[in-house]
């Protein structure tokens, strides 16, 4: 998506019903949240953005718990976003975090962690997947202070996007946090009589284009991502 000089002034997800979800698409200098269980689709939204952004020309960064440089392309291959070829010119670069934790401490490690965001000023987008082995152990202060201070770089320019599991924090932490955020997306998972259903609820973009459409059904489908459930079929 584009603005009217033709620069990209969003992070598209490269669905183009997804976008149109989050109302165009989360803008650019936006700190984001990405919210949810286990396997409610938080990495796979988070690798569409990643994709998008790429596809729009943004350098991106991707600061990982869950994988390795080589588990990450196999997996993105494997819903059809390859990006190997962004890793190769540096358009992508991805920093495994899972070790820092081990190592220092969960304070340290959250103070670490912000200043490996901080060194990625100047890259279009950076992705932190996930926060939740940072905070689970972390005084509340420095949840919050992580989240202050990403705000504090997106305000100078950078585009940042946080993924948490929804029960690492309590939920009126949750709040606060939220409210620190430019934009909160919340994923869940639904149970709809027999079967389970995933669903994205835009819970806040500031700076949308358009109206955002608060709740809807998708699927994951292999070789193809996120697909969007149209609700007829997904009460069916
Ligand atoms: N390549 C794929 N093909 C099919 N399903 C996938 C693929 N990648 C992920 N999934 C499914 O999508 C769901 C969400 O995965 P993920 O985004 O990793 O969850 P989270 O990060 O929220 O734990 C899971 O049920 C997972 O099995
Ligand atoms: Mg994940």
């Amino acid at each position: 998506m584009s603005n009217t000089e033709g620069k990209v002034s969003v992070v598209s997800t490269g669905n183009v019903e997804i976008d149109k979800r989050l109302g165009g698409g989360i803008p650019l200098g936006s700190l984001t949240m990405i919210e949810g269980q286990p396997d409610s689709g938080k990495s796979v939204l988070t690798q569409q953005m990643v994709w998008g952004s790429l596809r729009n020309g943004l350098l991106v960064t991707v600061l990982t718990s869950e994988n390795t440089v080589k588990s990450l392309v196999h997996q993105m291959r494997a819903i059809n976003l390859d990006i190997l070829d962004y890793c190769l010119l540096g358009k992508l670069k991805i920093y495994p975090i899972g070790a820092t934790m081990a190592k220092v401490g969960p304070e340290q490690a959250l103070r670490r962690l912000l200043e490996a965001v901080g060194r990625q000023r100047g890259r279009g987008v950076v992705v932190v997947d996930s926060l939740t082995s940072f905070i689970s152990h972390a005084p509340m202060e420095d949840v919050m202070g992580f989240f202050e201070g990403c705000k504090t770089y997106c305000d100078h320019g950078m585009t940042i996007v946080v993924v948490i599991h929804s029960y690492a924090v309590e939920q009126g932490m949750l709040v606060r946090l939220s409210s620190l955020c430019d934009a909160h997306l919340r994923l869940n998972i639904e149970n709809l009589g027999e079967r389970l259903m995933k669903s994205l609820e835009v819970a806040k973009v500031r700076g949308a284009q358009k109206a955002t459409g608060n709740v809807v059904s998708f699927d994951v489908e292999p070789g193809w991502g996120m697909r969007i459930i149209p609700v007829s079929k997904a009460r069916a």
